[in-house]
């Protein structure tokens, strides 16, 4: 297997090294050594976050904030230094890091709680064309319910945000603004720290979909400038079940709870129920205790290896994945050209080939891809296809790897008919 080639940030281990550290990448699919290129969908796990989530309940297992007892103290011990660790993983104090269960429950949690409290009817919010579902769903529905409005910011033909346009939507005067950090689709970096500037100019806060962002980018709260910052641990090397919402810590003290239950009340009687302090008051119900902590060894480990470098590495297999991809006949690429603004995420269409043909194809191969709409249908109605198919790249990803999407691809465009 050949290795990334050098980048001027290096990773601490050799790529061998790296590889070796995840036992699935050893599995062979169809006869063949498995090439996983679907790392937007969910990244495979270290044996680190493997051991840290078996030893918890092995050895930890009980319920968090509740006994007195030995394991229920450890317990709480590990989930509360995993808060700790994604607190200063994002650059922010423990009361603004809430445990939820993916990305979309941390949307979610802000549609429901702050924009049930603040929007009201003919207000508006402000989506882009690049949105997942997870962020688009949720303000759709809050504005229905509230008689607000959505504005759509565009696109430009590179699949980059039209920042012009964006600006001439603030003009409006939205509430919010609600956007992905980096696309799942187009791999596009959006410039958070301006957009942030331009929102909160014409006084609206700014919501950051960060699920494709945090397995790649360096994230500090102050620098990006979000109110509100989402997070899913299993795109992050980390299991599934739990993800982590960033919220300023004024916002989040002003709010309601979302849920209610258990854990989140400090004091509950016939007549009256106080909310407990933050972030427990956010946190309803029994949380996912292992996988809140294998999500805070995920997260040590993401930046023991550091993050720059492996944003550099996979800036470095996309640019060669770009160049390779040029090769095959009638094949139309998204989004924008290879470089520091692109995250590993590669989407295409072929040319009278369905995605879901590509991606079967591409499986036999033992090269596994996504292909859909990638709960972006908006941007497919903009892209104007029904569906890509998308390589996407983690930091165990190599050249060798690319080099049989390639083949896979070469042999689609033969079994179809040149
Ligand atoms: C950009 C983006 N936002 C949100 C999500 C939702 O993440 P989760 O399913 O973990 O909530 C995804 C997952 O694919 C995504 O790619």
């Amino acid at each position: 297997m050949e290795p990334t080639a050098t980048t001027a940030l290096s990773l601490p281990r050799s790529i061998e090294e790296i590889r070796a550290e995840f036992p699935i990448l050893a599995r062979q699919v169809h006869g063949q050594q498995l090439a996983y290129l679907d790392n937007g969908a969910t990244a495979q796990k270290p044996l680190a976050v493997i051991e840290t989530l078996d030893r918890y309940l092995r050895v930890h297992n009980a319920n968090v904030h509740r006994g007195v007892h030995t394991l229920s103290e450890e317990a709480t011990a590990l989930f509360e230094e995993a808060r700790l660790i994604m607190a200063s993983h994002l650059g922010a104090s423990r009361h603004e890091v809430i445990f939820v269960r993916n990305a979309t429950e941390a949307l979610n949690l802000v549609a429901y709680s702050w924009g049930r409290t603040n929007v009201k009817a003919r207000d508006r919010i402000v989506v882009t064309e690049m949105e997942h579902h997870s962020n688009v769903v949720p303000w759709y529905q809050l504005a229905q319910e509230k008689g607000a409005d959505l504005d759509w910011a565009p696109i430009d033909g590179e699949g980059r945000l039209d920042l012009d346009a964006l600006a001439s939507l603030l003009e409006r005067g939205p509430k919010l603004v609600c956007v992905a950090h980096v696309s799942n689709v187009l791999g596009t970096i959006n410039p958070i720290p301006e957009i942030a500037r331009m929102a909160h100019d014409a006084g609206a806060l700014l919501v950051v979909d960060g699920a494709q962002a945090g397995p790649k980018l360096e994230l500090d709260m102050a620098e990006l400038g979000a109110d509100f910052y989402a997070v899913t641990a299993h795109k992050m090397y980390g299991p599934t079940g739990v993800g982590a919402l960033f919220g300023r810590r004024e916002l989040l003290e002003e709010m309601p709870p979302f849920i209610g239950g258990g854990s989140m009340i400090r004091k509950v009687s016939k007549e009256l129920i106080t909310w407990a302090d933050l972030p427990a008051k956010f946190e309803g119900g029994t949380p996912a205790i292992g996988e809140a902590i294998a999500f805070g060894e995920a997260v040590r480990w993401l930046d023991e290896l550091g993050l720059p470098a492996v944003h550099a590495t996979e800036v470095e297999l996309t640019s060669y994945a770009l160049e390779r991809i040029a090769e095959v006949p009638r094949l139309t690429v998204f989004g924008p050209p290879a470089g520091d603004e692109r995250g590993g995420i590669v989407s295409f269409a072929m040319d009278g080939v369905h995605a879901h043909d590509v991606s079967e194809i591409l499986d036999r191969h033992g090269v596994a891809v996504r292909a859909g709409h990638h709960c972006a249908q908006v941007l497919m109605q903009r892209l104007g296809v029904p569906a890509t198919t998308r390589a996407s790249f983690a930091v165990y990803n190599t050249r060798d790897e690319v080099d049989r999407l390639i083949e896979g691809l070469l042999d689609t465009r033969r079994i179809f008919g040149e």
